[in-house]
């Protein structure tokens, strides 16, 4: 209950909200009422669909990360890639027939955990040239004519006398697209500040910080933002992509993965406080798919994102065992699971509080006082946390975990903490993790399956049976192999079964989420973008039609089909917030079909109902070259208390249908 001090009020605010008026004081909103005009339903989960986000197919660094610059910090290595040094996508360049030397040094580092530099000795200037530094950004920077873009660095200054800097945006001809100009002021590390604005547009822009008078200096953490981040955030997120996933309004996001999460050998696990901080603090680490994480996009974005777009943060944290898949290629172990030492445990257990603490404790804890000094007084109100990642059932992991949902339900019996049972949808982990959540009587596990379109229309009815009032469900990563319409209605038609075990399925997320072309590990994806240019696939909006049409209660006997069909699927709901029933109509066939509709046992009506339907051929996929062809059509449609409607071959229809306040 909400109290709101008002005087007097003279009407309801909303249909279904109920208010009572306590005369001449307040008033108290309820927040969970429920709409009048609807009678019965069973409850459902009102957080079902969210997002997976893993820095896989950069889709981090390179991707939703605005980040312009690549290999920033210089920290690069082989232990990234064999090919990869601190030097990688930088270049030396003595223009104006200059010259002078460059070397990587790691003695007196900005900070401990980001330990490469650049050193530039600058001998000779010539005309109009010097010596300096090139970045290549991600296969190129993106700049837009008149845009600003923000430019941080450090810089040390290694001579007496300062060095003239000039920072420019130049095209691969070498022309200038803009330029700032600054000199060092200090011999120590110090961060200068400086913004380019765009003069043309460029697909593939380079970077250049070039000095142009004779001196040694120390270069570190060169990054460069647009001004035109998501919500204008800085260290923030490019915002046609982040706008894309804000767009479909999901109750949750999970992040950082995905394997990712538990990490390839102890070494690598995400391990949260590394990533928080300025983000020359923070500790850079191989990505497990095989290229490079700066983890600038780390906890402290990822929350922030989350509260951004009304979304609840569900971070992954490894449950003390890395990936059993460690030091191999993926799926065929190297060295395997590898268990976090007992010993070092109590320390992981408060590193896993820890968070809890930074997301939800006010500034007088130690950790709340790092969110409150990062800039968000407010908590970011943590309600889950998933402890694993499809780990292997292994005795080392059972008891590591157990040992850390202990603590966390000791301690924080608010959170709700999310188990893991393998990386199937059946088979030995599977069988085992149940059984283990089942002794531990824990409130969610996490299921994991891609399967092949058959297997989902053949598992529709997988959840009806699970138990009731027990452990809960949450699909945290699933995919049908394949962008095709048929993939996505196939996706559709098991969504629905999703919706009808509401009581059981807590919350489900497609994965992977994002995709860019030519640098993808793991196909098939959600969204697939390049620099530019981004093309949402028809499962993406498959995953749009139902994030954006949720509902808390669900109605069984409203829409009738032929009991036979297996290719037909549908779902009515309720949003009790708004009071709207949506319908959710599907055809995995290959001709129309009728379905009938009653709504006689829902009041207030409003006939003028919204309809969206995506809808194609079988083999129809969206690509690169023709983004905008397979896309849902929203109109209007006349819905009565009993009407049929014809839901087309290949299609998902989502009917919302407002009702009337009494
Ligand atoms: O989504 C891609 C990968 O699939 C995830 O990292 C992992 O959890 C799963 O095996």
């Amino acid at each position: 209950m909400k109290k709101v001090n008002q005087l007097f009020v003279s009407r309801f605010l909303h249909n279904q909200i109920k208010v009572i008026v306590l005369l001449g004081l307040s008033i108290f909103v309820s927040a969970t009422a429920t709409s009048q005009n609807v009678k019965g339903g069973k409850k459902i989960s009102p957080d079902l669909f969210g997002l997976f986000f893993e820095d896989i197919n950069y889709s981090a660094d390179g991707g939703l990360y605005a980040e312009l610059v690549q290999n920033r910090s210089f920290e690069y290595s082989p232990t990234d890639r064999p090919e990869w040094n601190p030097f990688s996508f930088w270049e030396y360049i003595t223009p104006g027939f200059s010259y002078g030397s460059i070397s990587v040094e790691t003695k007196t580092p900005v900070h401990p955990n980001n330990p490469h530099y650049v050193v530039l000795n600058i001998e000779h200037v010539g005309d109009g040239g010097g010596v300096g530094i090139k970045n290549y950004g991600f296969d190129g920077m993106v700049i837009r004519a008149g845009d600003k873009y923000n430019l941080s660095l450090f810089v040390s200054q290694l001579t007496p006398e300062p060095v003239s800097i000039s920072v420019s945006l130049q095209n691969r001809k070498g022309k200038l697209l803009a330029e700032n100009l600054f000199s060092t002021s200090a011999t120590g590390w110090k961060k200068y500040t400086a913004s380019l604005i765009a003069k043309e547009s460029n697909d593939s822009a380079t970077l250049v910080i070039m000095a142009t008078t004779k001196g040694k200096l120390a270069l570190d953490v060169v990054s460069l933002f647009p001004e035109k981040t998501f919500r204008h955030r800085q260290n923030g997120m490019r915002a046609d992509l982040a706008q894309l996933l804000a767009d479909m309004k999901p109750k949750f996001i999970r992040f950082p993965g995905g394997c990712l999460a538990h990490g390839d050998g102890l070494g690598n696990m995400y391990r949260w406080k590394n990533t928080i901080g300025p983000i020359e603090e923070r500790v850079e680490q191989k990505n497990i798919w095989n290229y490079h994480q700066t983890v600038g996009l780390g906890y402290f974005e990822y929350f922030q994102f989350c509260e951004d777009i009304g979304a609840k943060p569900v971070p992954i944290l490894p449950a003390g065992v890395s990936c059993q898949n460690s030091g191999g290629t993926w799926r065929i172990g190297g060295t395997g699971q590898k268990a976090i030492p007992m010993k070092e445990m109590p320390d992981y257990i408060q590193e896993v509080l820890d968070l809890i603490e930074w997301a939800n404790a006010p500034a007088t804890s130690t950790w709340g006082a790092k969110r409150v000094a990062a800039g968000h007084s407010a908590p970011f109100n943590l309600q889950y946390i998933g402890i694993g990642n499809e780990d292997k059932i292994t005795p080392e992991f059972e008891e590591r975990f157990k040992m850390i949902y202990t603590a966390v339900k000791a301690k924080h019996p608010e959170i709700t903490v999310i188990g893991t049972v393998g990386p199937g949808q059946d088979g030995d982990d599977f069988t085992k993790g149940w059984k283990f959540a089942n002794q531990l009587n824990l409130p969610v596990v996490d299921e994991h399956y891609y399967c092949a379109p058959e297997w989902f229309m053949g598992n529709l009815h997988r959840y009806d049976t699970y138990a009731r009032n027990a452990t809960q469900v949450y699909l945290g990563e699933y995919a049908s192999w394949g962008n095709k319409m048929s993939n996505a209605i196939t996706e559709a038609a098991y969504l629905i079964s999703l919706e009808r075990n509401g009581d059981v399925v807590k919350m489900a997320s497609y994965a992977p989420l994002l995709a860019k072309k030519g640098f993808t590990q793991w196909t098939t994806d959600m969204i697939y973008f390049d620099n530019v240019k981004i093309f949402p696939s028809v499962n993406y909006y498959v995953q749009k039609m139902f994030s954006t049409n949720q509902g808390d209660l669900y109605f069984d006997k409203i829409i009738s089909k032929e009991a036979k069909d297996s290719t037909l699927a549908a779902s009515c709901l309720n949003d009790s917030k708004t009071g709207d029933i949506i319908l959710k109509l599907v055809n995995v066939g290959k001709e129309p079909k009728t379905m009938k509709i009653n709504l006689s046992d829902f009041k207030n009506i409003i006939s003028g109902a919204e309809k969206t339907v995506l809808t194609g051929n079988a083999d129809a996929e969206n690509t690169f070259e023709n983004s905008t062809s397979l896309v849902p059509q929203v109109s209007t449609y006349k819905v009565s208390s009993k009407f049929e409607y014809s839901v087309p071959a290949m299609s998902l229809t989502v009917l919302r249908i407002k009702t009337k306040s009494n």
